[in-house]
């Protein structure tokens, strides 16, 4: 039985007040979802602040990015181990809009999932067809290239602590969400390429389903089969919202 996961990313948004209403209110709710986990993904300043708000069971700091790096003279960027050293749980690595604005090939969002594990964190990585590709017929395609880089680099054995997020680029912040047979389908294609190398970890992978996920239609994307809860964006920035959606998991 695979224990969905709900993770609010707020991308470049927010601020010191929104963190303590947002963050507390989700943290509160999250202990009522016993049978999901919450991720709560704020921008880099405010994970301290954030982290000193958590502490009910279910609910885990997260953040949106880390460095392919360790350390050393890299101006600007965030190592996985700084963002474990202020307890951090999960790390959000090769979203569609690293990939798009900043230039994230497979091969780096590999390389970040390897840090991010050799901290001791779990990545949550993003993959997705953009509208074009999915028109092209080059859905599949570009899915399977995605998680094969990963699987690759990683080995398919650390799979068994790496949560996968389908996030089909055309859904994202549109409002436009694949509908639940769209993502069911993508969602097994996944797990299906996943099980050609070890159906154990297959079976008990998380995939998340991320793209205008909203209260109202959070319930019928979460009955499909293959998709073990989501990546939330817009509709993180509400806690309102956020934590009914939390409910329709769990
Ligand atoms: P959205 O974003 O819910 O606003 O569509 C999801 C995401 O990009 O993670």
């Amino acid at each position: 039985m695979r224990r969905p996961i709900v993770a609010a990313n707020w991308k470049l948004n927010g601020n010191r007040s929104m963190v303590s209403s947002l963050v507390a209110a989700v943290n509160k709710h999250a202990a009522s979802a016993v049978s999901a986990d919450v991720v709560i993904c704020p921008p880099f300043p405010y994970l301290v602040e954030s982290r000193a708000l958590i502490d009910q069971g279910n609910a885990y700091l997260g953040a949106q990015n880390a460095a392919k790096e360790t350390n050393g003279a890299y101006t600007g960027e965030v190592s996985a181990e700084m963002l474990a050293e202020i307890g951090c749980r999960f790390v959000i690595i090769g979203h569609s809009e690293r990939r798009q604005y900043y230039g994230e090939s497979d091969s780096i969002v590999a390389e970040k999932f390897v840090r991010v594990q050799e901290a001791g964190l779990i990545p949550i990585v993003c993959v997705g067809e953009s509208l074009q590709q999915r028109e092209q017929g080059k859905m599949e395609q570009t899915i399977i290239s995605q998680i094969q880089a990963v699987i690759a680099k990683a080995g398919i054995s650390n799979f068994n602590n790496a949560v996968v997020a389908y996030e089909p680029i055309w859904a994202i912040g549109t409002g436009e969400t694949a509908t639940p047979d769209q993502a069911q389908q993508v969602h097994a294609l996944i797990r299906g390429e996943v099980a050609q190398q070890s159906e154990s970890i297959a079976s008990e992978l998380r995939i998340l389903y991320g793209g205008s996920v909203k209260a109202d239609n959070a319930a019928e994307l979460f009955a499909q089969t293959d998709i073990d809860g989501g990546l939330i964006g817009g509709a993180s920035l509400d806690a309102a919202q956020f934590n009914a959606i939390v409910s329709a998991a769990g």
